[in-house]
This record gives C-alpha cells, sequence and structure tokens, in this order.
C-alpha cells in the first residue's frame, strides 16, 4: 500500500493553519504609540462573527459552482478524475527520461510558475548540478521569458537534439510562449530534419487556440489541459504533472495531498475548515483592517518558489476593477515574496518598524529533510561559540520564531502555515489549500477570480505593437498616444 493510504502517514502529514496573530488576543495595539494603535487592525472573534452571514452565502455560491467548467472551478475535480492521464503522463515521462538529456518547459505565467516552485520543493537544490546517474531523469530548465540573453545562455548549455521542449500554453496564442516555440522548432528541423516533433510536447487545450492546431499539424505529442481550468490553477493538471513526473516527482502522492486538502475543504464549520477560514480572514484584513500588502514568507529555501506561484495567483486572481454585478471596486491584496531567513537581513526591518499595511504569512517546517551540526571552534570568542554544537535546523527555527516574535510585539499581523515536512503530498495540500482560500477570497469580494482583462489588455497592446491583423484599431489607440514629456527624463 502507498503510504499516502495509510490514515496515520495522512494525519501525520497534515498541513496547519495557525492565525493566532491575526487576532487581538496575540496582537496587543496597546504596545504601539497611541496614535498609531488604531492601525493595527488586529482581528476580534467578533469581527468573524460579524462575517458570518456573508461567508455563508459565499460559500452556498462557491459550493454550487465547484466542479463546474463553466464557472472555471473543474480544478477541484483534478484529485479524482486523472487516473488515465497520470498512467499516460508517467509512461510518457519514462520515454522522455531514456531519451533526452534536457527538458524544457516554454511557457509563462501559470504555465511555468507551478513546475519551477514544485521541482525546487521536491527535487535536490542542485538537480542539474548532480551527475545524471544520480538525477535519472533530465535536466530541468524553464524558461518564462522572452529575454534574448536568457535564450541564448540555455542554448549555450543544451545541445537541442537531446532535448525535449514543452510547450505550454492554455491558449496557444501567448505570444512569449509562441515565438519560443518557433525558435525552439526551427532549430530542431535544422538538427534533426523530419524527426524534429518528436522532441516537442505540446500541453494546450483540447480544442481551442493555435498550438493545438499546430500539434495536430505535425503530429505532436500532446497533453490537454481540462475546460474549466485556467492557467494559475492549472498546476495540478498536465502542465505541473508532466514535468514533475519526467524530474521523478511523484504526482500520484502530489495529488493524494491535493485530494486529502480537499476532504478538509469541504469541512462546513469554517472554524475547522483551514482553507475556508484562511481565505475570510484574508478578506477581513484586505477590506476592513486596510492590509494591502501579503508577504509570503517560507522559512525553507526548498518554498521559495512556492511564494512565486503563490503571488501570482493570489494577484492576478483578486486584482480586479470590477465586482460581478458591474461595480468599479479596484480590489486586492499585493502579494510580496520573501524568504527566511535571507529577508531578516533585508525585508524584515520595514516589516516590523514600517507601516501596518500588511500581514505576513510564515510556512515553516516542522521537520527538514537533512539535519546539519554546526561544529565546534572559536573558543576564545563566545560570540561565535555559542554557535557550535547547535544544528542549522535550531538555528533556522529560533530565528524563525525570534521574527514571529518580534513582529508580533510591533503589532504586525502574522499567520503561520506548517508542513510537517515538504514531500510530494504536503506540497499537493499547499498547493490546493492556497487555490481554495484564493476562490473564497474571491467570492467574498463578489469577483471574478478566475479572468485576468488587466493582462489580456496588455496581451493586446503587444499585438498591435508588433502588427498582428486585427488589432489595427488597438495599434491607432497606441500611435495616438501623448508624446513623454522630455523635461521628464533626465
Ligand atoms: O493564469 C493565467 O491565466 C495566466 O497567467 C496564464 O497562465 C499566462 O498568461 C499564460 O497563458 P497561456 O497558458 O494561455 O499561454
Amino acid at each position: 500500500m502507498k503510504r499516502y493510504n495509510e490514515n496515520s502517514f495522512k494525519n501525520s502529514m497534515k498541513l496547519r493553519y495557525d492565525f493566532n496573530n491575526l487576532m487581538d488576543t496575540s496582537i496587543d495595539a496597546k504596545l504601539q504609540d497611541s496614535q498609531f494603535a488604531d492601525k493595527v487592525g488586529a482581528i476580534s472573534k467578533a469581527d468573524i462573527e460579524a462575517m458570518m452571514d456573508k461567508y455563508t452565502l459565499a460559500r452556498e455560491s462557491l459550493d454550487k459552482k465547484l466542479g463546474k467548467a463553466e464557472y472555471m472551478l473543474a480544478w477541484t475535480e483534478l484529485a479524482y478524475n486523472q487516473d488515465e492521464i497520470v498512467a499516460d503522463i508517467l509512461d510518457y515521462a519514462k520515454k522522455v527520461q531514456d531519451k533526452f538529456d534536457n527538458f524544457v518547459v516554454l511557457g509563462i505565467g501559470g504555465s511555468a510558475l507551478g513546475p519551477i516552485a514544485l521541482q525546487q520543493a521536491l527535487n535536490h537544490m542542485h538537480y542539474n548540478d548532480l551527475p545524471k546517474d544520480a538525477r535519472k531523469a533530465p535536466k530541468f530548465f524553464v524558461e518564462d521569458n522572452v529575454d534574448p540573453e536568457r535564450m541564448m545562455a540555455l542554448l549555450d548549455v543544451i545541445e537541442v537534439k537531446k532535448t525535449c521542449f514543452n510547450v505550454v500554453s492554455k491558449s496557444g496564442s501567448t505570444s512569449e510562449t509562441m515565438s519560443q516555440y518557433l525558435i525552439a522548432s526551427k532549430l530542431l528541423q535544422e538538427a534533426l530534419g523530419d524527426k524534429w516533433a518528436e522532441n516537442v510536447i505540446a500541453t494546450t487545450d483540447h480544442k481551442k487556440g493555435n498550438l493545438i492546431k499546430i500539434a495536430q499539424k505535425e503530429n505532436i505529442k500532446t497533453f490537454y489541459i481540462p475546460d474549466g481550468v485556467g492557467g494559475r490553477f492549472s498546476e495540478i493538471c498536465p502542465v505541473g504533472l508532466l514535468p514533475a513526473a519526467v524530474c521523478g516527482i511523484d504526482i500520484e502522492e502530489l495529488l493524494a495531498g491535493v485530494a486529502y486538502m480537499d476532504e478538509l475543504s469541504k469541512e462546513k464549520n469554517i472554524y475547522k475548515n483551514l482553507s475556508h477560514m484562511a481565505g475570510l480572514l484574508m478578506y477581513i484584513a484586505m477590506e476592513q483592517k486596510d492590509k494591502n500588502i501579503q508577504v509570503v514568507m517560507p522559512y525553507a529555501d526548498s518554498l521559495k518558489y512556492m511564494a512565486d506561484w503563490h503571488a501570482q495567483l493570489w494577484a492576478e486572481s483578486l486584482g480586479k476593477k470590477l465586482s460581478l454585478d458591474g461595480k468599479t471596486v479596484h480590489v486586492g491584496q499585493t502579494p510580496v515574496k520573501a524568504v527566511g531567513v535571507t529577508d531578516q537581513h533585508s525585508q524584515v526591518q520595514l516589516y516590523a518598524e514600517g507601516p501596518f499595511d500588511k500581514v505576513i504569512t510564515f510556512i515553516g517546517v516542522d521537520n527538514y529533510r537533512n539535519e546539519y551540526r554546526i561544529p565546534e571552534g572559536c573558543e576564545d570568542i563566545p560570540d561565535v561559540s555559542f554557535l557550535g554544537g547547535h544544528t542549522l535546523n535550531e538555528l533556522i527555527q529560533s530565528e524563525y520564531d525570534a521574527t514571529e516574535y518580534a513582529l508580533t510585539t510591533a503589532g504586525k499581523l502574522n499567520q503561520r502555515i506548517t508542513l510537517p515536512e515538504v514531500n510530494a503530498f504536503t506540497i499537493g495540500q499547499l498547493i490546493y489549500f492556497f487555490m481554495i482560500q484564493t476562490a473564497v477570497a474571491g467570492e467574498l469580494l463578489n469577483i471574478d477570480a478566475f479572468n485576468q482583462p488587466g493582462v489580456e489588455a496588455g496581451k493586446n497592446a503587444t499585438y498591435a505593437l508588433l502588427g498582428k491583423k486585427g488589432y489595427e484599431d488597438t495599434k491607432a489607440k497606441l500611435d495616438a498616444r501623448p508624446n513623454k514629456n522630455s523635461d521628464y527624463i533626465l
């Protein structure tokens, strides 16, 4: 039996959400100078209770939409309906592992950030530098920019013939990804002739967009992004599962973690439902307590790109101008990425002493996968020698506790998410926890958390600037922009 089917494993690996330090029982506004006490904005039990009617309505509304593609909530079924797809992915991943030295994801936004986050969390931190027999899988690259220097740098370190390019685009029309596809396919044609398409995998919509048309024409192996699963919610479908499987990550355990969090998220009592409570509390923080910023600060290098992935999820889903009933609302909460302890020596000064405008979300780990003991030494210098005999594990945990304490006494709202250990099961839970939290917050904000009109406007302007057919009106508007005032360019 796989360990993720055992209740004892599941219970011991349950993600925990501790919101004590959002609450007025921990955060004492009276400790701050009196003129700032009302800015602290700690949440009270009464604040939560006052939201119960609104939450109940939002919950009923969300529950009716769960699993439904027309509401872009088909991702809530992905833990349960992908058996055949997972089998196909595992089978194909094996072929890729046997045949290729490099696996390059060409994608951006939701098509890139998840694969990067999973790789950092679950594989060796210097994965590409390991010898091939230790990796047992190709080197892994995600090209999520169109910086020409970066493209050249990639081509300097891979042999195209021995590289599998996974082109990932839900819309199949994203300029960045499709320009990368054009570059990769040309290079492959030059290197391999007729067989070039064997080095390409497309992950895209099964009928919409250009990528599927190209894949069908060129006979490219294709995995599908299901209907009702948007870019930033696609990490647990082939977008994230294929690269993870190619790099040896246990995607079945990951999906078991997703299913476990889904089960926990179905709990009706919000005081026992961590993802819903997290959504409600961030709604209260941003809408009632003026916390316009959320800093996500994992105390684990393995989780630092989870903060990047979360930043897109939270920003692109909740940053909206219009409510569902057409009112101009301009809502959202700015995500900021940090990593402990590194950013204690850069950003934490601001968080401790700056404005009361943010919530700090720590992500901690009970048990790191390694332990490293600091050797004794420098006995004549007590300020150094006290470190000897402790472990790096103790040091990072102590600094984590100390930072949490310092922020709490400084009146700065903070919360903890804890993973008993970083593994595929806990990462599956974490991803899904954030996805549900986002859906709950979106419902409470009464906005469409699943579109991105602000991003589309930029995409359309790019098409116009590059002379794409059909965008002539946008081009005319861009051409009519007022000239920049040279007085303001120094
Ligand atoms: O979350 C989203 O929808 C976006 O960030 C997309 O993932 C991103 O714009 C890339 O789009 P596509 O997958 O269509 O190429």
